[in-house]
């Protein structure tokens, strides 16, 4: 319910995307959100104020002469307790129109006439051409200058058969925006890169060694951080969650090439903070066969020899320039000990401790940090509650 008592006024204007709105409201409004439609007359030749009103449980305004508001002012009262404003699709004329404050519907003088305390967020959905003409060029740096924030577009398929920039994003995503745009850009301008996710370390081209983490915890993580307002690259080993949105995936099998993708994106751009959540894989098959190892006969086992892997999150720590570099520790049991000493033994400034067993596949967790003062407990609570506290307290760290 990460918009629990938010009003949002979400306005249509005319485009193909409006049938994904319905999904958007359904999301906002199980997200915790209140949602009042108003719609451009455009939009209604695309999806129904019917379907609209059923979905957000609220009457749907499309007029500005509606008299079903008492004092006929539609355009002043539907705003006045919002906490946003989401213009989803917002078609290329309405993209002008907001450019050039025009107001001749109800959805153009509602934007015109909301408090500058109410952010106004918009989500382009046009033909690739459309969008790339010079002058919706023009608009939308206008708009971003008038601090109207533009979600997107994406590129891709369109519904036109073109091909290219100037889809709308997706529900998820304008959901994912939506919320991002309430939370503290504590993280404003600054770099994290973050590991996740278990370590897959071949025996053979059919079989390895791996781990039981799932990569939630560190997907949060990297979430959170992007909500705080933080560049976000992932370096992720084989799990089965999504890209999150707005953060750059890197995929890696092994622990080597987990190492090997660190250490080039920390020569490529300088980071602010490293946070090594993956559970990397302490040892690699050092005798790995190339053709897939048979059965012979029954008694027959194969001799699996070992090497060490690369310490990641030592390595980079022990560099001369080194980001905050934040550990996590995966322990079965004896956590306040073992925790202090591995944050110790890394040289690190802070380590995240959790019960390994206890929390690898699940949706919640509890976390301990271990710093240089001690320990302090962050509590139990779902992994995307704890990557928010986690987040703010790497930004607080990161700013001394
Ligand atoms: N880590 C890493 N590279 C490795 C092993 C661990 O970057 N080869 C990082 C993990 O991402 C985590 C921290 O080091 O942030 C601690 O991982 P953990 O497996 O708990 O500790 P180990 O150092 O492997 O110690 P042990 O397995 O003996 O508890």
């Amino acid at each position: 319910m990460r918009l629990a008592g938010k009003k949002i006024v979400l306005g249509l204007t005319g485009g193909v995307a409006c049938y994904k709105i319905a999904e958007l409201t359904r999301s906002l409004g199980k997200a915790g959100a209140t949602v009042q439609v108003v719609m451009t007359q455009a939009a209604t030749q695309f999806i129904t104020p019917v379907t609209m009103q059923a979905i957000s449980g609220n009457t749907v305004f499309t007029d500005q002469w509606d008299a079903r508001i008492h004092n006929n002012m539609p355009h002043i009262d539907l705003t006045r307790d919002a906490d946003a404003i989401v213009i989803a699709p917002c078609s290329t004329n309405f993209m002008f129109k907001l450019a050039h404050g025009a107001c001749d519907d109800l959805l153009s003088t509602l934007c015109i006439a909301r408090p500058a305390h109410i952010p106004l967020l918009i989500a382009p959905a046009m033909n690739v051409e459309m969008w790339q003409n010079p002058a919706t060029q023009r608009n939308v740096a206008q708009l971003k200058a008038d601090n109207i924030r533009v979600m997107g577009p994406a590129a891709g398929d369109q519904a036109c058969g073109e091909t290219g920039m100037g889809r709308m994003l997706e529900p998820a995503q304008l959901l994912t925006e939506i919320i991002a745009s309430f939370q503290a850009k504590s993280l404003a301008g600054k770099r994290l890169l973050i590991t996740a996710g278990p370590t897959f370390e071949p025996i053979d081209p059919v079989r390895g060694i791996t781990n039981l983490s799932s990569g939630k915890m560190g997907y949060a993580i990297a979430e959170a951080a992007w909500e705080a307002g933080a560049q976000v690259t992932l370096i992720s080993g084989p799990t089965a969650l999504a890209q999150p949105y707005g953060v750059q995936r890197i995929e890696v099998q092994t622990a080597q090439q987990m190492y090997d993708a660190v250490m080039t994106s920390l020569n490529t751009k300088s980071q602010d903070a490293f946070v090594a959540v993956a559970a990397v894989a302490d040892w690699r098959v050092a005798n790995a066969s190339n053709q897939k190892i048979k059965k012979t006969c029954d008694s027959d086992t194969p001799q699996l020899e070992f090497a060490q892997n690369p310490d990641i999150l030592a390595l980079v720590a022990a560099l001369p320039d080194a980001p905050y570099c934040v550990g996590f520790a995966a322990e079965s049991e004896n956590l306040l000990q073992y925790g202090a000493a591995k944050r110790a033994k890394k040289n690190i400034p802070l380590l995240v401790g959790n019960i390994g067993h206890q929390t690898f596949g699940k949706d919640d967790n509890e976390l301990i940090l271990f710093d240089v003062h001690g320990h302090q407990a962050l509590g139990r609570a779902d992994k995307k509650t704890l990557a928010g506290k986690l987040v703010s307290e790497i930004a607080s760290r990161i700013k001394k």
